[in-house]
C-alpha cells in the first residue's frame, strides 16, 4: 500500500518533469549573473534582450556567445564549451548567418522567411569592404539590427521598421565626420526628409512610399547600377518605367551614364511633379539637354502645349460647372462626365515617359473632347437659369399687374358702394 503510493507520487513526479507543457525556460546564469555585476556594460545586454526576438523564440545567450548557460561560475564562459567572447566585427555576418543561411534550420521556425541575408550582404558595398580591405566602419547586421534588441521588421519598435530605416541608415551615412574618409556624399537623409516620398509615408502615413531599402535593398545596398534604377523607381511607378524603358531616352541615356528616371527626378529628393518640369523653361527637365532648335526640343514645346491646353480646358469646365452648381442648377452628370477628362490629363502626363508627341496627344484628344461637351452642359445650365429667371420677372411683372387691377376694382367697388348708400 505504502510502497504503492510512493510509486504514485514518484510517477506523478516523473511525469511533471517530464512534461513539456508549463516549458520553464531553462536557467540561463549567463543573464542571471550578468545582471548582478552592477556593470552597466555587462548587465545591459542582458536587460535588452528580454525583448528580443531570439529570446522570444526560446534561445539564450549561448546562441551567440556560447558556453554553458548551466554553470553559475566564471567557468560558464570556458572556451572549452565553446565560448566565443564579444565577436569581433568581422565574425558577425557568419555568427548571425550560422542559422539565418541554414534553410532548414530556419524552416523549423518560419518557413517564409528568407534565409539570404548573408549571401546578398556579401554582394553589398558594406559586405564587399568589410570582406575585402577589412573596412570596419561599414554596416553589419547588427549596426542596422542592434546585437541584443532584435525585433521584426513589422515591430514598430524595431530598428529596422519602415518608419525607422531612414534614422538607422543616417546615423552613418548623415554623419559627415563618420564618412569624412569616403568620397561620398553624406546627404542622402536630409534630402529624402525633402521629397515627396517621405511625406507620403511620414505626413500620409502611406507605408507604400520608399524609404532607403525599398531602393536600395535590405541587404545588398549598393549604388544602384543605371539598369537597375529604372526597375527600382519602376516597382512602384510601371506604367512610367514601362514607357521609359521603350523609349528614344532609355539606350542613349545608358550611354551618356545616365540613371534613367533620376536624371529628370533626382533620387532622394524626388518632388511632385508638375508640368513644368516639361518643355523648355526655367525648371523644365529637358532644357538641360535640348534647345528650341533641335527635335527633342520642339517635341518638349509640343508635348507641354498639348498637357497645358487640357489642363486649361478642365480647369474652366471645372470652374464653370461648379458656379452653376452653387447657383442651384442639377449638373452632378457633366461634373461626373468631366472626371474623364481628368483621367486623360494623368495618362497624358505618364505618355510624357515614351516622348513621343503623338503619344501624348492620343490621350489628349478625347480629354478635349470631354471637357468641351462639359463646358458646353455648363454654358447650357446657366443659359437655362437665366431664362427662367427671365420668366420669372415677367410672371412677377404680370402677377403684381393683377393686384394691382385687382385692388384698382375692390377700391371702384367700394367707392360706388359708399355713393349709393342712404342714409347720408
Ligand atoms: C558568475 C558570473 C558570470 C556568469 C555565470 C557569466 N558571465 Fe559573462 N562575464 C562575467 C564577467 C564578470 C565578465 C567580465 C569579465 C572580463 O571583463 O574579463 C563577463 C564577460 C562576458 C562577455 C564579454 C566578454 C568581452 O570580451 O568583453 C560576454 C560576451 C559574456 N560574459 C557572455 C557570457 C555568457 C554567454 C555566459 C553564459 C554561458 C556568461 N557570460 C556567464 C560574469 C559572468
Ligand atoms: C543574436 C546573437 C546574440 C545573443 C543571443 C546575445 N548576444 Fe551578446 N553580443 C552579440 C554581439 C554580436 C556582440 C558584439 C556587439 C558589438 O560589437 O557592439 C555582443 C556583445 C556582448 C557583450 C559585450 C558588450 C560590450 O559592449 O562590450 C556582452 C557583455 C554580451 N554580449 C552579453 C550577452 C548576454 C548576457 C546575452 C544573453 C542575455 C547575450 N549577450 C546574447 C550577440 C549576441
Ligand atoms: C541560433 C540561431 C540564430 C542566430 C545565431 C541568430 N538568429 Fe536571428 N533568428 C533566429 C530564429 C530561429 C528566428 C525566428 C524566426 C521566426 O520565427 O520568425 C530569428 C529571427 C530574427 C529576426 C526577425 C525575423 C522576422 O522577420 O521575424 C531578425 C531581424 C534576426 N533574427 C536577426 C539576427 C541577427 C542580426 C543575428 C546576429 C546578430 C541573428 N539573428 C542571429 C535564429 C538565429
Ligand atoms: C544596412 C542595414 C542592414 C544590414 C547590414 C543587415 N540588415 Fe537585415 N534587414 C535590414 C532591413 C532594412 C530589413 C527590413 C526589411 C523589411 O522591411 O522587410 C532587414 C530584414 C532582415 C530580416 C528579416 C527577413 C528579411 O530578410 O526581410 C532578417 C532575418 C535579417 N534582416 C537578418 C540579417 C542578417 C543575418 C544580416 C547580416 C548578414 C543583416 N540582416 C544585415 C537591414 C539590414
Ligand atoms: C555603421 C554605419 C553604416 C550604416 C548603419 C549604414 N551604412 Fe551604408 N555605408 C557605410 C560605409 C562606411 C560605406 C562605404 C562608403 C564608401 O565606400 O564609399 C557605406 C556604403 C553604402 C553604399 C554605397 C555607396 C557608394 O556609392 O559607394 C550604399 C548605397 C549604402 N551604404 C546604403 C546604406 C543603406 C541603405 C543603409 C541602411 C539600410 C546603410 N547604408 C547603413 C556605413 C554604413
Ligand atoms: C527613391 C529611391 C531611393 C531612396 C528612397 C533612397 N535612395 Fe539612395 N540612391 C538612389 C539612387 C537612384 C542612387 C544612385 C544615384 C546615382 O547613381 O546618381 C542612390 C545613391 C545613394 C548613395 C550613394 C552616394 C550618393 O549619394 O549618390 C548612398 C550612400 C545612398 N543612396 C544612401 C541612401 C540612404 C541612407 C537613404 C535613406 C535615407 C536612401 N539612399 C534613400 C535611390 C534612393
Ligand atoms: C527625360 C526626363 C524624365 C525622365 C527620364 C523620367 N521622367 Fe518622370 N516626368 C517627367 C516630366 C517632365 C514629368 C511631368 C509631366 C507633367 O506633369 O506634365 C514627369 C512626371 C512623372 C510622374 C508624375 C506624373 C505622372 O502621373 O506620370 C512620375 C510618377 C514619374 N514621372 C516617374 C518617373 C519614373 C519612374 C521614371 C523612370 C522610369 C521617370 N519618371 C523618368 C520627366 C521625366
Ligand atoms: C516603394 C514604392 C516606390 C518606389 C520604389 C518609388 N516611388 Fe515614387 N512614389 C511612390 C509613392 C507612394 C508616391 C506618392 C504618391 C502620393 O501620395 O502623392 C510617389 C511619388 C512620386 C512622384 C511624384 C508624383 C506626383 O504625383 O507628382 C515622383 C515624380 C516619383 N514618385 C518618382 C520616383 C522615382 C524617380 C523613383 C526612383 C528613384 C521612385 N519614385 C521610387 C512610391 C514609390
Ligand atoms: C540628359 C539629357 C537629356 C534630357 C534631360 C532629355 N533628353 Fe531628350 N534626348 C537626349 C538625347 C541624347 C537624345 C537623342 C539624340 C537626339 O535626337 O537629340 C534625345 C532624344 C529625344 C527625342 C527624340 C528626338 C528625335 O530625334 O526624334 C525626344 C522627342 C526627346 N528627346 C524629348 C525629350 C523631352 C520631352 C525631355 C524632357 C522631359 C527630354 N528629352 C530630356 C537627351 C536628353
Amino acid at each position: 500500500m505504502r510502497r504503492a503510493g510512493v510509486a504514485l507520487a514518484l510517477g506523478v513526479l516523473l511525469a511533471l518533469v517530464a512534461s513539456p507543457a508549463p516549458a520553464a525556460p531553462p536557467p540561463d546564469t549567463c543573464a542571471t549573473c550578468h545582471l548582478d555585476t552592477g556593470d552597466e556594460r555587462l548587465a545591459q545586454p542582458a536587460k535588452d534582450f528580454r525583448d528580443d526576438i531570439h529570446a522570444a523564440k526560446g534561445f539564450g545567450c549561448v546562441a551567440c556567445h556560447g558556453g554553458d548557460s548551466k554553470e553559475e561560475g566564471m567557468e560558464a564562459m570556458d572556451p572549452k564549451k565553446g565560448y566565443i567572447g564579444k565577436p569581433g566585427t568581422r565574425q558577425i555576418p557568419a555568427l548571425c548567418g550560422r542559422c539565418h543561411a541554414d534553410a532548414q534550420f530556419m524552416k523549423q521556425y518560419n518557413p517564409s522567411l528568407r534565409v539570404d541575408q548573408r549571401a546578398e550582404y556579401a554582394t553589398s558595398v558594406h559586405g564587399r569592404r568589410l570582406a575585402g580591405v577589412g573596412d570596419l566602419k561599414v554596416a553589419t547586421c547588427i549596426s542596422c539590427h542592434s546585437a541584443h534588441a532584435i525585433r521584426p521588421p513589422s515591430d514598430p519598435k524595431s530598428s529596422v521598421h519602415a518608419l525607422k530605416v531612414a534614422e538607422t541608415c543616417g546615423r552613418c551615412h548623415g554623419d559627415a565626420k563618420y564618412m569624412g574618409a569616403y568620397k561620398i556624399p553624406t546627404d542622402q537623409l536630409e534630402k529624402y526628409k525633402t521629397s515627396v516620398h517621405w511625406r507620403a509615408m511620414f505626413e500620409k502615413g502611406d507605408l507604400s512610399a520608399p524609404t532607403c531599402n525599398d531602393c536600395h535593398g535590405n541587404h545588398g545596398a549598393a549604388p544602384p547600377g543605371i539598369s537597375w534604377v529604372g526597375n527600382v523607381c519602376g516597382q512602384c511607378h510601371a506604367v512610367q518605367a514601362d514607357l521609359f524603358k521603350r523609349s528614344v531616352h532609355a539606350p542613349v541615356f545608358a550611354q551618356m551614364g545616365n540613371p534613367g528616371c533620376a536624371t529628370c527626378h533626382g533620387n532622394h529628393d524626388v518632388s511632385e511633379a508638375g508640368d513644368t518640369l516639361l518643355g523648355l523653361g526655367d525648371k523644365a527637365a529637358c532644357a538641360a539637354c535640348h534647345t528650341a532648335e533641335d527635335a527633342g526640343g520642339k517635341s518638349a514645346t509640343e508635348m507641354r502645349a498639348a498637357i497645358g491646353g487640357l489642363s486649361a480646358d478642365w480647369e474652366k469646365a471645372r470652374a464653370l460647372l461648379l458656379r452653376a452648381e452653387h447657383a442651384g442648377m442639377e449638373v452632378s452628370q457633366p461634373q461626373f462626365d468631366l472626371n474623364g477628362a481628368k483621367d486623360a490629363l494623368v495618362k497624358a502626363r505618364a505618355a510624357v515617359h515614351s516622348f513621343r508627341t503623338e503619344a501624348v496627344k492620343k490621350e489628349v484628344e478625347p480629354g478635349l473632347a470631354i471637357a468641351a461637351k462639359a463646358y458646353a452642359r455648363g454654358v447650357r445650365a446657366l443659359e437655362e437659369l437665366a431664362f427662367r429667371r427671365k420668366g420669372l420677372a415677367v410672371s412677377v411683372i404680370v402677377i403684381l399687374a393683377l393686384i394691382a387691377g385687382i385692388l384698382l376694382k375692390i377700391r371702384a367697388v367700394d367707392r360706388r358702394q359708399q355713393l349709393g348708400a342712404p342714409g347720408h
